[in-house]
């Protein structure tokens, strides 16, 4: 998958794919990541690529043109294009899926000012990282690339998203590793006795009771067998015993 973000501040990105999972990930031909600078599509003498709003008001507005230009330059035909803004959808687990079956994700940032709406006009979808305003959308442009490229084949091992947060549905359950004690804390034994029937078990059990507690709307969605079934009825019961 090809990742490209159209942004005002290329330089951010080269710390995010200099380090880790991002940067073997590019090294192993899973995925390459390209910022690119809106700058070099402006046709002023300055590199100017915003003005000031129409009606009058405070801040700059990125222009319309230049960003049609950045797109245009370097979109294909399978291009999806993202902007990223505080007013588009909420950006989750599934929509990080549909993305990695694009070829090529562009991702478009603006920083400090708004968009002229027409910039709109040019682009798949809008996303939001959350309900709050960031001075940009560069961070959430590495939110979103981050999230999308652990999901890609061989970018890390499949075994360890399968059983994410999110992507079963319920939060993870707890992990633990040594040292097995540890100020008066210790690692419940079911998980030191190799007995993986049980530990599956009891795994099931943990992630349907930190579902419950922190997350209850997403196990109103969630279809459970009947085995979990028992075991969230387990949980119930013992929680209301420790009341
Ligand atoms: N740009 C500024 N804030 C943002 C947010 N929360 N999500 C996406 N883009 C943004």
């Amino acid at each position: 998958m090809r990742i490209k973000i159209l942004t005002l501040f290329p330089s951010m990105f080269d710390g995010f794919i200099q380090e880790s999972i991002i940067k073997r990930s590019i090294e192993k031909g899973v995925c390459s990541v390209e910022a690119i600078d809106i700058r070099d599509y402006s046709n002023n003498k300055h590199r100017h690529v915003d003005d000031t709003p129409c009606g009058g008001g405070a801040g700059m507005v990125l222009a319309v043109d230049v960003v049609d230009r950045a797109i245009k330059a370097n979109k294909g035909d399978n291009s999806y294009v993202v902007m990223m803004t505080p007013q588009g959808k909420t950006f989750n687990h599934q929509m990080a899926l549909d993305f990695t079956k694009h070829e090529e994700i562009i991702l478009l940032c603006g920083h400090y000012e708004g968009f002229d709406e027409r910039i709109r006009s040019y682009v798949d979808i809008e996303v939001s990282i959350g309900d709050f305003v960031l001075t940009g959308g560069e961070i959430p442009a590495m939110a979103i690339s981050d999230s999308v490229i652990r999901l890609l084949d061989n970018a890390i091992k499949k075994e360890s998203h399968e059983d994410d947060s999110f992507s079963t549905g319920l939060l993870e359950y707890p992990q633990y590793t040594r040292p097995i004690e540890y100020d008066g804390m210790s690692v419940p034994e079911v998980l030191l006795n190799g007995n993986h029937k049980l530990i599956n078990q009891y795994r099931k059990k943990e992630s349907l009771r930190k579902t419950y507690l922190r997350r209850p709307d997403l196990l109103e969605k969630y279809e459970l067998s009947k085995e979990e079934e028992k075991l969230l009825k387990e949980v119930k019961e013992e929680l209301a015993n420790e009341e």
